[in-house]
């Protein structure tokens, strides 16, 4: 039995050393240590023994199993390290591997000259106002002293979403004086961009949807000087320093006196070229002092307060800061534009 335990010992120490991994490993402690292993088997013998023999056995045999356990043990850590270290090669990463970039595009162009012009206007007190697409006809027309005959609200012109013509796609931004006046009340200095849509064919100029936007200031004492002094200032901030204007007369049924801005063309200096299709001025904007019926209507006496109001198209600015030759363009959505600014 005494060779038996030893042969176990020598078998089992060698084949648990040599063992490559934990299913290995795990067998073999199965084989040597479990209930039905090597070492199991020959303690069943020991009845056969003499009472002499027996105590000197059984110790010889715990030292075997106490032998074989530490060995499993052991070998058992030693694997684990490796795992790890394999595990640690397997996963490393080159840090100096040029990373790929991740395409995130950028701004429309449209929108970074909206958002200088809301600069420009931040920086002079105005207020940013939103309002909706879907507008009551009351507030595109009537409100703004636009009465039911007036050719503007032709179904020609307009798209109305009933047959009633009470709601439509806003066909400018202006029902937004009127919405600032009612919910803000005066004084009032804000501007608010946004889409508008009228029914006009595509071309190079025209759009059925483009973007305004609008501006208003109501308080006391407020005159045309001070329109002019802003879109004045507004304009040089936008185009450039020396930027030469003109004030024209014109005429918008919710504004008294009313105007047109134009700019002397930057490209051709005023003499006429195809930027300005020969005329030396480029129209950006309408104005004009807001009617005392407009004002009156929102509840604002036309006695104490006044303002000017103005509406400029976004596409058009951003034409000419960008030099773009065609409207479509800014809405087609083509990346190979697009990514030119
Ligand atoms: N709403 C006018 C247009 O679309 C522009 C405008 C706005 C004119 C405000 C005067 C005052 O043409």
């Amino acid at each position: 039995m005494k060779e038996q335990l030893e042969a176990i010992r020598s078998q089992a120490l060698t084949s648990i050393a040599a063992a490559q991994d934990a299913a290995a490993l795990e067998a073999l402690r199965v084989q040597y240590l479990g209930k039905k292993g090597e070492l199991t088997a020959v303690l069943k013998q020991m009845g056969k023994l003499s009472p002499e023999e027996r105590p000197v056995m059984g110790q010889l045999a715990n030292e075997v199993r106490s032998a074989v356990e530490s060995a499993v043990e052991s070998q058992s850590a030693v694997l684990a390290q490796k795992a790890m270290a394999q595990k640690l090669e397997d996963e490393t990463l080159d840090v100096t591997i040029p990373g790929k970039k991740a395409a995130i595009g950028h701004k429309h162009p449209m929108y970074t000259v909206l958002d200088e012009i809301k600069e420009i206007f931040i920086n002079m007190g105005f207020e940013i106002m939103d309002g909706p697409e879907i507008e009551q006809s009351d507030y595109n027309f009537t409100k703004l002293n636009t009465p039911d005959d007036h050719p503007a609200r032709e179904w020609s012109d307009t798209f109305y979403l009933d047959e009633e013509s009470r709601t439509l796609l806003r066909t400018q931004t202006s029902p937004m004086q009127i919405r600032a006046m009612e919910e803000h009340g005066v004084p009032i200095r804000m501007i608010s961009p946004g889409r508008v849509y009228r029914k006009d064919e595509v071309d190079a100029t025209h759009s059925p949807m483009f973007h305004q936007i609008e501006g208003l200031v109501v308080d006391k004492g407020i005159t045309m000087a001070d329109l002019k002094g802003t879109l004045n200032a507004v304009i040089r901030e936008i185009y450039g320093p020396d930027t030469v204007t003109r004030f024209r007369p014109h005429h918008f049924p919710f504004t008294e006196p009313s105007c047109e801005v134009d700019i002397q063309c930057h490209k051709c200096g005023g003499v006429g070229c195809p930027t300005c299709k020969g005329e030396g001025w480029i129209e950006v904007l309408g104005a004009g002092m807001v009617h005392p019926k407009v004002l009156r209507g929102c509840g604002v006496d036309p006695d104490v307060y006044s303002g000017y109001a103005f509406g400029m198209g976004l596409e058009r600015l951003a034409m000419g800061q960008f030099k773009i030759s065609d409207l479509r363009l800014i809405f087609e959505n083509d990346i190979r534009f697009l990514e030119q600014f």
